[in-house]
């Protein structure tokens, strides 16, 4: 168990009692938001949802500091980078979050939308800007290093293939769905490799490598929020499986945001364990549904979600089904 400083005590990040109480941070944050999904308001959504986690981490015996959050200082109100969580008296901890990861999947009521939050002792995460990160991901069972940022795509894919002993066609790669990607998915498929594109949700979609057999994909790449980047890593460390990630900086006010996090060479390739550098536990509660948790389900008289809870220590997995009266409107 990592022992970490608060004043004169010591107090151990206790990862199973730790891992428990997160399954209620994400929750919250999902049943916040469940009167929101398919209206269309992505705003409203997402601030339902980060007030209710920052009201449940608050409570929490944690003194938390918000590694990733939902942005600086000066642009959100409410769990932003630094700020400090909990009623101090515990574990000093690294705490990566998203109460709404993938606010126009919810807003429109499709499929990946996520509440998550990883915690850590503290110094356990990497502070990753609010910029891009290309990020590449596969899932357990390979040889470390087997495929990395610095090969094309294409070699990736051959390299996987020729392990597996299968085709490049028998291989499926989640990639988000946008232009900057159009380069990348040519490749992929000149390959003869499948893409599996999303509109939005890349922790979802990194997460998805974990259990190919459940989701039908074995990699993930492309450029997506380097926070979010930090927090699939966590993820992944739990589930089994390798990713990389490097920033992407393209003006001189993305330079500087990665300069204020502490980044000073922006080239540098991030392993899961680099971003990741301690055990971690994670909580993913579905707002909408993926393919490896549900979303929230309601009926006349009462609202039920499912969290997983992940440690990687351990590497469990916990399925937590919740089902519970609803609020009068
Ligand atoms: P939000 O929940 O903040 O909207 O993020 C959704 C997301 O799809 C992430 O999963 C992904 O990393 C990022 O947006 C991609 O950014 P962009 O929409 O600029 O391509």
């Amino acid at each position: 168990m990592t022992t970490t400083t608060t004043g004169d005590d010591q107090v151990a990040f206790n990862d199973r009692l730790l891992s428990l109480s997160l399954a209620r941070v994400s929750e919250a944050a999902a049943l916040a938001s469940a009167d929101l999904i398919g209206r269309g308001d992505e705003d409203a959504a997402d601030d339902a949802a980060a007030q209710a986690m920052q009201y449940v981490l608050g409570a929490m015996e944690i003194d938390g500091r918000i590694v990733i959050g939902e942005g600086d200082v000066d642009d959100v109100e409410t769990l932003f980078v630094g700020q400090e969580l909990g009623t101090g008296n515990g574990p000093a901890v690294d705490i990566a979050l998203d109460p709404l990861e993938g606010r126009t999947l919810a807003a429109k009521d499709m499929p990946n939308a996520l509440a998550v939050v990883a915690m850590g002792p503290r110094g356990s995460m990497l502070q990753a800007p609010p910029i891009y990160m290309d990020k590449l991901a596969l899932g357990p069972g390979y040889p470390d290093g087997i495929i990395s940022l610095d090969m094309s795509p294409a070699d990736r894919i051959t390299a996987i293939a020729r392990y597996r002993g299968c085709d490049a066609r028998d291989l499926t790669v989640c990639v988000l769905d946008r232009p900057r990607h159009e380069a990348l998915i040519g490749e992929i498929r000149a390959t003869g490799a499948r893409v599996r594109l999303i509109s939005d949700g890349d922790v979802s979609g990194v997460m998805a490598c974990a259990d190919p057999a459940r989701t039908g994909i074995d990699m993930y790449m492309g450029l997506g929020g380097a926070p979010e980047g930090v927090l699939a890593a966590a993820a992944l460390k739990c589930l089994g499986g390798q990713m990389q990630g490097r920033l992407v900086i393209r003006n001189s006010d993305e330079a500087a945001r990665a300069r204020q996090a502490g980044i000073t060479d922006t080239d540098r390739i991030w392993s899961r364990d680099e971003m990741i550098r301690d055990d971690v536990v994670f909580a993913a509660t579905g707002i909408t549904d993926s393919a490896l948790v549900k979303g929230i389900r309601k009926d006349t008289t009462h609202i039920s979600t499912e969290t997983l809870l992940l440690r990687s220590k351990t590497g469990s997995v916990r399925r937590q089904s919740c089902r519970r009266f609803r609020r009068p409107a």
